[in-house]
């Protein structure tokens, strides 16, 4: 009889030269206590670890040097009120046959906020209850009511939040949108490590691993063979966007007329800058093709640069809500992003084999980014929306991009909560 070869996992030998090379033991430290189960899933973590991102901080942390940036314009509010009925024809068109899907981001775990559970679970409400996710699901719903078409929905979440997410889905029952039309995939993950460089571990047979980062959104959609239903619907454009951002558009069909008229394979909805320094990403030119740069990277003479009519020539941030073409996803799907370091707070089991959750950051997680996606496109077309009207993300407990700072923009757009 014909059997399957049995795939062995890595030995404990085999597992401690690797990690000692490396100056990881302490990933074993707790080996004994396993029971054959634990071992093996312990052993085939270690199996797979990159033992090349330590070394990314070992001398500390350096973002990737910036190739020549140049000023890019975008489309204003101006022009876009000029253009508007033919934009939203266009778009309108497009989505009626079901060219448009969506792409929510819920695989973040919310650290800055300190929640436990998905994000998209937030009540934004006060005299009513009002989930984050059921105001996005809404402000879809509008699209659809308008174009009497349902757009599907592809939901990305983790490991760490899935379960979780889908069955709130569910109690729900989808926030009155069609399942038939939801599709729900999880993402990849990545260790993280300590300011030195050693693995966590948040189980005495599990080394800590957290979602990495957004960039990798249409890997993990494939991967789970969503691009097959991308295809049977005809869908030739995605909108991915965040799911704190509470005053997000989503398949706007202004937006979509837009870049179809244009005839660009990607658009960015950006927001002129509230001053120069403000710290938002800004859409821009890089070597001749478009790109995010971060307000860090950028000197102080490029960020003050001002054209003939005293106007800010890197002015337009981006909001995390981006559309991208299909087929021009699928012919970048291998190319590589950067991998970002940044700095979190990462629950871990100390010595004594204690669970720890840092009340501050305490080493570091590795993430890609969508926003890099937009360096590996020939064009992208720069959108300029209101931020009052658009813009409302829930990034911190208090202050900048908090829920307070979102209910204020709420109230002033008349959404009741
Ligand atoms: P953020 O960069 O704000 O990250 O994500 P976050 O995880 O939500 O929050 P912090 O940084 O830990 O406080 C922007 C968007 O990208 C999604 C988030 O869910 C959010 O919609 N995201 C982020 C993912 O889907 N996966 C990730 O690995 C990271």
């Amino acid at each position: 009889m014909f059997c399957a070869e049995k795939r062995e996992n890595m030995t404990f030998e085999q597992a401690k030269a690797k990690l000692s090379g490396a100056g990881q033991e302490h990933l074993l430290r707790y080996y004994e206590e396993l029971n054959e189960e634990q071992r093996e899933n312990l052993l085939r973590q270690i199996e797979h670890l990159d033992m090349e991102l330590p070394k990314m901080v070992e001398h500390g942390v350096k973002e990737a040097e910036r190739g020549v940036l140049a000023p890019l314009g975008a489309i204003t509010l101006d022009e876009i009120d000029k253009k508007r009925e033919s934009y939203e024809t266009s778009g309108i068109q497009a989505i009626k046959k079901c060219k448009v899907g969506a792409v929510l981001l819920a695989g973040g775990q919310g650290t800055r906020l300190g929640l436990d559970g998905p994000k998209g679970m937030l009540n934004i409400g006060v005299d009513k209850e009002l989930f984050l996710f059921e105001r996005l699901v809404g402000n879809l719903m509008e699209v659809v009511e308008k174009t009497g078409a349902w757009i599907p929905l592809f939901i990305m979440t983790s490991e760490k939040n899935n379960e979780d997410t889908v069955t709130f889905f569910k109690e729900k029952n989808y926030f009155g949108y069609d399942p038939r039309y939801v599709f729900f995939f999880v993402q990849q993950m990545a260790p993280s490590v300590s300011y030195e460089g050693k693995f966590y571990m948040e189980d005495k047979d599990k080394v800590s691993t957290s979602p990495n980062g957004n960039g990798g959104w249409f890997v993990s959609l494939v991967k789970a063979g969503l691009l097959d239903e991308v295809r049977k619907f005809g869908v030739e454009w995605l909108n991915v966007f965040a799911v704190d951002n509470v005053l997000q558009k989503i398949a706007d069909p202004v937006f979509v007329g837009a870049v179809l008229e244009n005839k660009c394979v990607c658009g960015a909805k950006v927001v002129a800058k509230a001053d120069p320094n403000e710290r938002v990403g800004v859409l821009c030119l890089e070597d001749g093709k478009p790109s995010i740069v971060e307000y860090y990277e950028m000197t102080d003479e490029i960020i003050h640069s001002r054209d003939g009519e005293g106007k800010l020539l890197y002015n337009f941030g981006v909001i995390l809500n981006y559309l991208f073409q299909v087929d021009t996803l699928v012919q970048i799907v291998e190319q590589n992003l950067p991998l970002h370091v940044v700095e979190r707070k990462i629950p871990y089991i100390n010595e004594n084999g204690e669970y720890v959750k840092p009340e501050q950051p305490n080493g570091y997680k590795f993430e890609t980014l969508v926003l890099d996606m937009i360096h590996l496109m020939d064009n992208c077309l720069s959108f300029e929306v209101e931020r009052d009207k658009e813009f409302a993300p829930i990034k911190n407990a208090t202050g900048v991009d908090s829920l307070e700072s979102a209910r204020n923009l709420m109230k002033k757009n008349g959404i009741s909560f």
